[in-house]
């Protein structure tokens, strides 16, 4: 590939290890209408905005809601979510994330967050982020969710950067298949199984360095 110029992180489960607690309050919400959610049933989850999340939750429970009833739970489930985010600090950073933000900027790569979740902001305050992006891309900026592409083209925009310039860190499939359709390299965190469509899976950023990023560009 051709040069890289800039990183794209997602935020839940690449810098910050949020999914605990968005599983914890999605969980509370199925026990309250009456069926049990799982760990594994919230891998479906990871990286899908909050309103397509709440149908997969309801089809698990074999539930049909009208409209408005969703909106009420999945407002509901945000107020708990919202709840434990707000107790967050810079303790809740995931290993590696800072040095590697850190080096990116040292070595002149430009670094963005391209975000599904609306909650974004209050993350990046408590947490002490924000300094470390050039732009922000989150769920109140973009009109389609992940596996759309849009939140990537966004910050690549805001970025001056063009797509195959960019390479993308995500924790979930969705995330992945965007990334790819917007055309932009991508490395998986997590699980190699799970995250076989990325150019290549990591543990952790803590097993990140800007030269392996460079590997990226030999290939
Ligand atoms: C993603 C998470 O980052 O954001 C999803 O991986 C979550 O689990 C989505 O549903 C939307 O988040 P929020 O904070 O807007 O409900
Ligand atoms: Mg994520």
């Amino acid at each position: 590939m051709t040069h890289i110029q800039a990183c794209l992180f997602d935020l839940d489960g690449v810098l910050v290890d949020t999914a605990k607690y968005h599983y914890l309050a999605w969980k509370r919400l199925a026990n309250e209408l009456g069926f049990d959610f799982t760990e594994q049933d919230n891998e479906r989850l990871k990286g899908v905005s909050r309103m397509a999340s709440l149908d997969i939750l309801l089809s698990i429970g074999k539930l049909t809601l009208s409209e408005a009833k969703k909106q009420e739970l999945a407002a509901r489930k945000n107020d708990w979510y919202v709840e434990s985010i707000s107790q967050m600090d810079h303790t809740e950073i995931l290993p590696g994330a800072l040095v590697f933000l850190q080096a990116c900027r040292d070595n002149g790569l430009k670094t963005a967050l391209g975000s599904a979740s609306k909650n974004a902001m209050t993350i990046l305050n408590n947490t002490g982020l924000i300094p470390y992006f050039d732009a922000i891309i989150d769920g109140t900026r973009t009109s389609s969710a992940k596996p759309d592409p849009e939140v990537f083209i966004l910050g690549a925009q805001e970025l001056n950067v063009s797509p195959e310039r960019c390479v993308v860190f995500e924790d979930a499939e969705a995330g992945i298949e965007a990334a790819r359709r917007a055309c932009m390299s991508c490395i998986g965190i997590g699980s190699p199984t799970t995250l076989s469509q990325a150019d290549f899976v990591i543990a952790s950023l803590a097993d990140m360095t800007v030269e392996r990023l460079k590997q990226l560009e030999q290939a």
